[in-house]
């Protein structure tokens, strides 16, 4: 029956109306954190690239954990700085490395807000690859070993889950393995399965240093223009132990996070990543747009495609707005 007999407007006359029919509803608990630790003690550092986003020592990222939990975020996900970067990567899977050092003290100070850490060698690496290279190319099976250290030395150190983001072939697997024989075998592992070689994460690169010295990412990061192989990707990761799954990024990949949702029932994870952040924050401080409404409308639309666990900078922005914890 159609109009007049139909009218979708009356379930849009007021707030109560609207609220009644809501399909889709963003919460605090829904959204990961994600911060930068660097070395020192006492440095907060704004990140150029990434307004409202800082580098902290161990000191204030313990305070900013904290300030997180007060707002209701439920989840971290760390990134690491080290000292000294080199070829292989080694501050990566040293046990007191920046991100173990990091855990140890929040560790000791909280324990009501999931550590996730990020495992990759980009940030490591002094040519920011995201693994070792072996005649000019990122070898993926020698990488694999690495990775799972990293993972087991997140895990010794207090990582609750930890997140592989580096898209070498098998490293689900791996690491699912080395934990399991390290005694760490109720650590969930959430794999960035479906990432894409993406312009957006220039911010990132900058915040990070991981910007590659040579060549790109597109020989182990996937085409912006395929979705079937996503799928593809997504089911190995889960084959070999994936316990969250993640498309990354999120906003021009709506139709991937939705093809996900459909094709599988894992958890699903969406990474609004520092591209994202940044031109809303740009076009925000120009006034060009209404930036609080523009953020959560870009979340809930992350939500409403299928994510139910969303990666993004804004995570304390939007929990200031939503309230906490239900
Ligand atoms: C590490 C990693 C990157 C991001 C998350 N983990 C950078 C990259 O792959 O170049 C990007 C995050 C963002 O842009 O917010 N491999």
């Amino acid at each position: 029956m159609s109009f007049p007999i139909t009218r979708l407007r009356r379930l849009r006359r007021s707030k109560q109306f609207r609220d009644l029919v809501k399909e889709t509803q963003l919460h605090t608990g829904d959204l990961v954190y994600p911060m930068f630790v660097v070395p020192g003690t006492g440095v907060r550092e704004e990140i150029g690239s990434m307004p409202g986003i800082f580098r902290r020592s161990i000191d204030l990222t313990v305070e900013e954990v904290k300030e997180a939990r007060d707002l209701g975020l439920r989840a971290v996900l760390l990134f690491g700085i080290p000292e000294e970067k080199d070829d292989v990567g080694s501050g990566g899977y040293d046990e007191d490395g920046i991100v173990q050092r990091a855990l140890r003290e929040i560790k000791s100070e909280i324990d009501d807000v999931l550590m996730i850490t990020d495992v990759c060698m980009c940030e490591y690496t002094s040519h920011g690859h995201c693994g070792i290279i072996k005649d000019g190319t990122v070898d993926n099976d020698e990488t694999l070993t690495l990775l799972a250290q990293t993972s087991l030395s997140h895990a010794k150190a207090g990582a609750d889950m930890v997140a592989p983001s580096d898209m070498m072939d098998g490293r689900v697997g791996a690491i699912r393995e080395m934990l399991d024989v390290g005694g760490y075998p109720d650590i969930p592992i959430m794999s960035y399965s479906a990432k894409y070689a993406s312009a957006f994460y220039g911010p990132f690169r900058k915040a990070a240093d991981s910007t590659p010295e040579f060549g790109d990412r597109r020989g182990y990061q996937m085409d912006p223009s395929n979705v079937r192989e996503a799928i593809r990707e997504i089911e190995l990761d889960i084959e070999e132990g994936a316990d969250i799954i993640m498309v990354k990024p999120a906003l021009s990949y709506l139709d991937v996070i939705r093809a996900a949702r459909e094709e599988f029932d894992h958890p699903l994870a969406a990474y609004n990543v520092s591209g994202e952040y940044s031109m809303v924050k740009a076009a925000g401080m120009q006034g060009l747009i209404d930036e609080q409404r523009v953020m959560m409308e870009i979340l809930t639309s992350i939500k409403r495609a299928g994510a139910e666990i969303i990666i993004t900078y804004h995570a304390k922005e939007a929990a200031k707005i939503l309230g906490g914890l239900d």
